[in-house]
């Protein structure tokens, strides 16, 4: 059997859904390995879900992990399932268990079947403690991890755990550090800055009046569909020089523009931004990250910056919402 298949953990994602629409674009073979199989979000980015492999299993299952592998003739992965940052932090339990033990069960299957590349999304905040007021003028993939939150733990443990699995097994390991997502995905556990996005995008579309709290300072936002264009090239690009990359839109952005750029598309909504408290208290960021590593050696460059992102962001969400 062929080892062409890729296979997607968390592939019904905010993530997962645009990479596995990606792969497709480029002629690949994603198989979506998800615990809850999102159609809707699936189909409104364009992906048939009877067109490609689905399994509906679980990344603590390691035997369901090996199984899919054989059965679809995988030869990588792009491991995106986990739980993200604040439900980490409220539940650090389950939250390391499927971060940790969910990497470690595919960096298993990995040596176990002779995986060629394992594909990593890590995150922006494993360096948070260095950024502090007098730190580095230019944030690049050199700097010293130093996560301040249990999440940002369970990234900079998997990237370790990764990089050691594959120099000890003989298979690559990539890693890429995103910067804060946001897009059109289901809301359950996402981080309260999402939300309060998705909730400025839904009374956008409405045109309706909406007071949303916005607690946060300025952040590089990053679009899902660059999220995943950044992924798709870092599991697909061959001969890589270096096994980290940052992937962001370079920008930061207030909560002021984004209710701006909205204004462009959807003038009759009328939203209003509310001071607060902050959910998770930690230092905000200050720089956008450095993506020239990216650049050179992926060619990765975002597409969507907030005033491309925004109007995509609506259309995708009407297709899944309806109305
Ligand atoms: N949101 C951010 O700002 C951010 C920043 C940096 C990195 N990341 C990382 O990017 C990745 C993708 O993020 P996203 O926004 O697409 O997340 P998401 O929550 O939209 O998607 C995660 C998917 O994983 C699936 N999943 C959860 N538990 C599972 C399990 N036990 N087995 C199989 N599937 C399971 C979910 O059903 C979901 O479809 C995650 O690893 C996240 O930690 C996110």
């Amino acid at each position: 059997m062929s080892r062409d298949g890729i296979l997607v953990t968390g592939g019904s994602g905010l993530v997962g859904a645009y990479a596995a629409r990606m792969l497709l674009d480029r002629g690949e073979q994603p198989v979506v390995f998800d615990v809850a199989v999102n159609e809707r979000l699936l189909g409104a980015v364009g992906v048939e879900v009877k067109s490609i492999g689905v399994v509906r299993g679980d990344i603590l299952d390691l035997p369901a992990l090996i199984s899919a592998i054989r059965e679809h003739g995988i030869g990588r992965i792009l491991h995106l399932a986990a739980f993200l940052g604040e439900e980490v932090q409220r539940r650090p339990y389950s939250g390391a268990r499927l971060n940790l033990m969910g990497t470690v069960n595919v960096l298993e299957a990995a040596r176990l079947e002779e995986i060629s590349r394992v594909t990593f999304p890590s995150s922006g905040t494993v360096y948070l403690g260095s950024l502090g007021e007098g730190g580095p003028k230019k944030i690049d993939e050199t700097i010293a991890l130093n996560p301040l939150s249990i999440y940002a733990a369970t990234k900079a443990g998997s990237e370790f755990l990764g990089r050691t699995y594959a120099q000890r097994f003989g298979f690559e390991f990539v890693a890429v550090r995103f910067a804060a997502l946001y897009g059109p995905s289901p809301a359950g556990l996402k981080a309260t800055r999402e939300l309060a996005i998705q909730a400025m995008v839904r009374a956008a579309l409405r045109g309706e009046a909406a007071s949303i709290k916005w607690p946060y300072g300025p952040a590089e936002l990053l679009y899902g569909k660059d999220a995943a264009k950044g992924i798709v090239l870092a599991c697909l690009k061959d001969k890589l020089k270096d096994r980290i990359f940052h992937i962001g839109s370079g920008e930061m952005a207030t909560g002021e523009q984004i209710v701006a750029a909205l204004a462009q598309h959807f003038p009759r909504a009328k939203i209003t931004l509310v001071k607060g408290e902050r959910p998770m208290p930690y230092p905000e960021e200050r720089i956008p990250h450095d993506q020239s590593r990216a650049r050179d050696q992926l060619g990765y460059e975002p597409d969507y910056l907030l005033e491309k992102a925004l109007p995509d962001y609506a259309a995708t969400l009407k297709k899944i919402e309806g109305g």
